[in-house]
């Protein structure tokens, strides 16, 4: 009768959620800092993929606008009943070798009215009310032929239009802009382009841009996904890549001279992920640089952050063709970093420094590291960077020369990097990390006993793959994100040794990715930040200064009973900032004891990310997962909070 009734009180204590919840204690001792947290900590990793740059954060709208991809007429369509055979024409010429293409458009040769359509990178994001900004160069002989504009929607209706009468006569490349304004959005609009009246036109740069870019720069960048970056407030940012930096054979690489100056001048090449996997296959990606190295540096100084360009070491992409640079040719890859040093930071009197003045920016853009490779490996690597590294030592002994360590955390080819980078005594090991959620759970305390004296280590690429690497399936959802979360208690612990970290890739495009997972996801209108982007963000917007340790049962907490945590001071704010992750399908109340002589405020700021594991957040929900923010009072100095399944916490506490 009593067992009876002993179960029944059990049952419907467990039916009204009063079973015993377990109880985990967590000593964070704030008097004793062991490691200080680089400014510059939390990153993004840019690289153009998934139409991260052209058909991305670059706000062209008009793909191909030189004709200079391998088809000329990729992305346009002629229009016309019967359009005249020699009407338009694609000519070659000498003079402008970076961007050697025009299209010659004789009307007189088409008895009907003909016209170009442009598709713009799978469509065009066109706002209600805002101004588009078209311009083209051109050059005729004779004024004959006017330009009709038209925005038209998916049905083919006009939501914008104006018309364009080129002006100027003569043998020049003229440049003429018109602006207007949409009458309704659209996602996925083209430009329509009609030659009205007879004559011949020679028209190349042909380009369309929104008024609203970022700071409002005339042929700048996408706010939306820049406010998404400096949101992240990131203290350095890596560009350009990535696999883009070797290139699939070394004609492809990316070359940074080739990127600055006049855009009309700048070499288009054709991007390395336009081929990269069969079944991702994007022809009609190119990198038509008009993000380019000036807006790079321009683009960090923007958001904060410092400049980290990686260049090529005189390798293509292992994975790929593997060409290398003899070693007796490298001088003008060596040259190209020494350049861009002189580039970034040179006194306006230099050449390079004098290109930067030229293009708007007479200060220096104060650049204080370069990485030598990426994802490079083996003795070939090894040999090519001691060269750099010789040179850029002797010349500029104060910038950072960040190096990589491959292409795996572990395994044979890491180890002999690793072991020869701490030889060569680079400032930094790049390391890259695309694992498992499972790894990433098993991997916090990877840090912990790392070599203190030597090179700092920069995590610069990680991301936990829900399926497998380079595949189609991994997802951006919480089951991810969490595991993220609690490696990164393992590095913010470890900021004394780990002085940079960023996931990646940073951007997507929902119709035109190859890579999955990344950070943001968006579309030709929206853009949103994934569980992973508010993990990171989380991170970095709560760094503090000084790292502090915690324990849990004595020991540093780093998955033992699926429980995570690190916490650090800010100096500045005067905050102790506690984070902590329950990796487990039930609570945890968990009591957070400060050990401390100062004051505390009572009121402790409280920040909890959760959501169910397979949730994400999408161009239609962008914050279905994102933080939430309340309350909770200090009993003495002790916090006591109850830690959800599969969450995230950070407690923020005032020290007065
Ligand atoms: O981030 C995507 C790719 O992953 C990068 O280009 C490369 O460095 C790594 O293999």
């Amino acid at each position: 009768m009593i067992r009876r009734k002993l179960l029944g009180v059990f049952i419907l204590s467990c039916a009204l959620g009063l079973s015993a919840q377990e109880k985990k204690s967590f000593t964070i001792d704030i008097s004793h800092p062991t490691g200080n947290i680089s400014p510059n900590m939390w990153g993004v990793f840019f690289e153009d993929i998934n139409l991260g740059a052209d058909g991305g954060i670059y706000a062209e709208l008009i793909k191909n606008r030189s004709f200079e991809f391998a088809d000329p007429f990729m992305g346009w369509k002629k229009l016309g009943e019967k359009i005249g055979e020699g009407t338009f024409l694609v000519l070659n010429r000498k003079d402008k070798p970076n961007n050697p293409r025009f299209l010659r458009v004789n009307t007189s040769l088409s008895s009907e009215k003909v016209g170009l359509q442009n598709e713009g990178f799978r469509g065009m994001g066109i706002k209600q009310g805002l101004r588009y900004d078209f311009s083209v160069l051109y050059k005729q002989a004779v004024p004959g032929i006017t330009l009709r504009l038209q925005l038209v929607d998916t049905l083919g209706s006009v939501i914008g239009e104006s018309t364009l009468r080129p002006e100027k006569t003569g043998t020049d490349w003229q440049k003429q802009q018109i602006s207007f304004r949409a009458a309704k959005t659209e996602p996925k609009a083209k430009l329509v382009l009609w030659f009205e009246g007879k004559g011949t036109l020679d028209v190349d740069m042909i380009s369309l841009f929104p008024e609203d870019t970022w700071k409002n720069r005339p042929g700048g960048l996408r706010k939306d996904m820049v406010q998404l970056l400096a949101d992240m407030k990131p203290g350095f940012i890596r560009f350009p890549g990535g696999c883009i930096v070797e290139g699939r054979d070394l004609a492809n690489r990316f070359q940074w001279k080739k990127t600055v100056g006049p855009i009309e001048d700048r070499k288009l090449i054709i991007n390395r992920w336009n081929t990269e996997f069969k079944h991702r296959l994007t022809p009609d990606y190119y990198q038509s640089f008009g993000l380019g190295f000036f807006e790079y540096f321009q683009l960090a100084e923007d958001i904060g952050a410092e400049p980290l360009p990686i260049l090529n070491c005189g390798m293509a992409c292992q994975f790929n063709t593997a060409e290398l640079v003899p070693i007796d040719e490298l001088d003008e890859y060596v040259q190209d970093a020494l350049d861009l040093i002189e580039f970034a930071n040179g006194d306006t009197g230099t050449k390079w420094g004098k290109l930067r003045a030229e293009m708007g920016h007479p200060l220096p853009f104060n650049l204080k590291m370069l990485g030598v490779g990426n994802e490079n490996w083996g003795p070939q690597y090894i040999e090519r960077l001691e060269v750099f590294k010789k040179a850029l030592n002797e010349r500029y002994p104060n910038i950072k020369i960040v190096a990589s360590s491959g292409t795996d955390p572990e395994g044979e080819r890491f180890e002999f990097l690793n072991k020869e980078l701490r030889r060569l005594k680079v400032d930094f090991i790049d390391e890259h990390y695309y694992r498992s959620p499972d790894w990433f759970l098993t991997h916090a305390n990877r840090y912990d006993a790392y070599d203190r004296q030597g090179p700092k280590i920069f995590a610069g690429e990680y991301a936990a793959h829900t399926d497998r690497t380079a595949g189609t399936g991994n997802r951006n959802n919480w089951k991810a994100a969490i595991a993220e979360a609690a490696f990164l208690t393992g590095v913010e612990r470890n900021a004394d040794v780990v002085g940079m970290a960023s996931y990646a890739p940073l951007f997507a495009h929902v119709d035109g990715w190859q890579w999955t997972p990344d950070l943001i996801w968006v579309d030709n209108l929206q853009a949103y930040g994934t569980p992973n982007y508010q993990v990171q963000k989380l991170y970095a917007i709560n760094k503090g200064t000084h790292v502090i340790s915690v324990r849990m049962d004595n020991v540093i907490p780093s998955g033992q009973d699926g429980l995570y945590a690190s916490a650090v001071l800010d100096s500045k704010t005067n905050e102790a900032i506690i984070k902590v992750v329950n990796h487990n399908d039930y609570p945890i109340n968990g009591s957070f004891n400060i050990q401390t002589k100062e004051n505390l405020a009572k009121e402790v700021e409280h920040i909890v990310l959760t959501a169910g594991l397979a949730e994400e957040n999408s161009i239609q929900h962008p914050n279905k997962v994102s933080p939430k923010i309340d309350k909770v009072t200090l009993k003495g100095k002790t916090i006591i909070s109850d830690l959800s399944p599969y969450s995230f916490h950070i407690f923020k506490i005032k020290i007065k």
